[in-house]
């Protein structure tokens, strides 16, 4: 059971009572008490009493004392509550006999949309695509877990006019050369070339021009190029998917090729509506609301003036899809901040037209950008944008360096194994452990360390839980849980029954940051009680409760770790 639900549940009768009005009791963990209720002191407001007066009538409808030991008011009107020993206990030991440690499959599943990872064929994925892949992971790990049905969608870019001179290119240096750069991820390269082609010369120009007719025009041989290209290139993110360890297969590509033949319907079904303008010679829809600097309306362009369809109208009839054929009744598009304002437009065109509305939801995970050590946007030693592989490569190798320093006996194997999951644990937890809409700053040194709020330090803390269990030898079965113990372990024993709560937060909000920080706690908690409390030199009871508290702590650090696509390890 969560404890803050369990806390919520036995406030808010009491609340309503006093109040004469459902009233959310926002109950939080304090250092003061267990928890802490501050509902009284907005109330108080609204119902011209003084917070203390509420507080005490709220505290004497309130059923608590079967699991608080002290419920008080304190200061300008908090409620207080401290858990008795024996609930406590109780409610741990429950919690360990628990395989899902406390989480329950939903009874509400519904089908969810995952919208990320989406780089660009022929082009290198960038920082930004890293993001949109590591939050995405989090959120189909997350959500699956607790039981919905999610579909991971890929939204590729492979489609639009630039693939005439991606095509021509192609063409030129001949198709075993052109398949021998891009399968070696020299993606920028081949992009680059071609621009600078198309932009220097009128000839290749004109035969891109062609070939984006011809591609438009389903002409078969252009396909097949066309094919090759996303082909080489889907071939190669996998490859980054794969290094990077997040659960996006080969399956899960659906570019915006695939909604080709619903662009049509899109525009002719907003005409009917009523919901056209024309523009500049573009089809727009003005949604209410979207106003530019200058307070004119903001169109979201659905068809531009040489009859071709653009990024908007593919997100309208990809949203259409979702809704109508996979069921869905939650989309999430993890796409950058600079994205906002068009998913804004897509989400309200699409709510005027009727196709986006209650239960169905549509959500933009915005992100903000990775800067390099110096807070500027990361850039490569040459200036350019900095290669996704490069970067991971960088910290496997730091990491698998770091962890021969620390432990020299290491073998080959063994060394490998730490510094890719400590690594790539490393690279994601950073992405993962800040509020994802701000910057964060890619500092090796950090991320690596094995103090502060990093993925090595959560993974250390549950090898150390492991090796306590090991040298145990074996795991307590059904035992009890003895409180009062040390501060420590009541501390350690209360963090543990929050992670049920933090989970089902973080599966509404899509804030991992927080669930980040929770592991965080809960593994500074643990090692306060590693240094304070025996375990193996323990006796009986005492032992095996302590036992039951390690093998908890590592079994909830292994469990949320593995939500943030985190590996963990017996040693390291
Ligand atoms: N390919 C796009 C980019 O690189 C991201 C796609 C995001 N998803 C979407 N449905 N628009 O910016």
């Amino acid at each position: 059971m969560d404890l803050e639900r369990l806390l919520t549940d036995r406030l808010t009768p009491a609340f309503a009572a006093v109040a004469g009005e459902p009233v959310a009791p926002t109950v939080r963990r304090s250092p003061r008490a267990d928890f802490q209720s501050d509902a009284a002191l907005a109330l108080a407001r609204r119902l011209g009493r003084p917070p203390r007066e509420i507080a005490r009538a709220v505290l004497d409808h309130a059923v608590l004392d079967d699991v608080c030991a002290v419920a008080e008011v304190s200061g300008p009107g908090f409620v207080n509550l401290t858990l008795a020993d024996g609930a406590l206990a109780g409610m741990v030991a429950a919690l360990a006999g628990d395989e899902r440690l406390g989480v329950p499959v939903t009874g509400e599943p519904e089908t969810v949309v995952v919208d990320y990872s989406g780089p660009n064929v022929a082009k290198e994925m960038h920082v930004g695509h890293l993001r949109s892949t590591v939050i995405g992971d989090a959120a189909v790990r997350v959500l699956g877990w607790l039981g919905h049905r999610v579909v991971r969608v890929n939204h590729l870019g492979d489609w639009g006019t630039p693939f005439g001179m991606l095509i021509a290119h192609l063409v030129d240096l001949g198709e075993a050369e052109a398949a021998q750069e891009l399968s070696i991820g020299d993606l920028d390269g081949f992009y680059r070339a071609a621009r600078s082609k198309f932009d220097a010369d009128p000839a290749f120009r004109e035969r891109a021009r062609q070939r984006v007719v011809a591609l438009q025009g389903g002409d078969p041989e252009t396909r097949r190029l066309w094919r090759l290209l996303v082909g080489q290139s889907q071939r190669y993110f996998l490859t980054v998917y794969e290094l990077l360890d997040v659960t996006l297969t080969g399956e899960d590509f659906r570019g915006e090729s695939a909604y080709n033949d619903r662009l049509g319907a899109v525009v002719t079904d907003l005409d009917r509506l009523g919901l056209l303008t024309d523009s500049a010679g573009a089809t727009c829809v003005f949604p209410p609301g979207f106003v530019g600097r200058d307070g004119v309306g903001l169109p979201l362009i659905v068809r531009k003036g040489d009859g071709g369809y653009g990024y908007p109208a593919t997100d309208l009839a990809a949203l259409r899809q979702r809704v109508d054929e996979l069921g869905a009744t939650r989309l999430l598009y993890v796409v950058g901040l600079p994205q906002r304002q068009h998913f804004a437009m897509v989400f309200a065109v699409a709510g005027q037209a009727g196709w986006l509305r209650p239960p169905v939801r549509a959500e933009h995970l915005g992100f903000g950008s990775v800067l390099g050590p110096d807070g500027r946007m990361l850039r490569s030693r040459a200036g350019g944008s900095v290669k996704l592989v490069d970067l991971l490569t960088e910290a496997v190798t730091r990491a698998t360096a770091l962890a021969r320093t620390r432990n020299p006996d290491l073998d080959e194997a063994a060394a490998a194994e730490i510094g890719r999951a400590v690594g790539i644990g490393a690279v994601k937890y950073a992405d993962l452990a800040t509020d994802r809409t701000r910057d964060y700053v890619l500092d090796w040194e950090r991320m690596l360390a094995l103090d502060g709020n990093t993925a090595p330090y959560l993974q250390y803390a549950y090898t150390r839980t492991r090796s306590v269990l090991r040298r145990a030898g074996a795991v307590p079965g059904a035992a009890t849980v003895v409180l009062p113990g040390t501060p420590a372990e009541r501390a350690l024993a209360v963090e543990l029954l929050g992670f049920a709560g933090v989970v089902h937060e973080v599966a509404r909000t899509a804030q991992f940051h927080h669930l980040a920080g929770y592991l965080h706690r809960l593994a500074t908690r643990f090692s306060t009680f590693y240094e304070r409390c025996p375990v193996l030199r323990a006796d009986g009871e005492l032992r095996a409760s302590r036992l039951l508290l390690t093998d908890l702590t590592g079994r909830t650090l292994r469990q949320g770790l593995d939500l943030l696509g985190i590996r963990t390890l017996d040693r390291m």
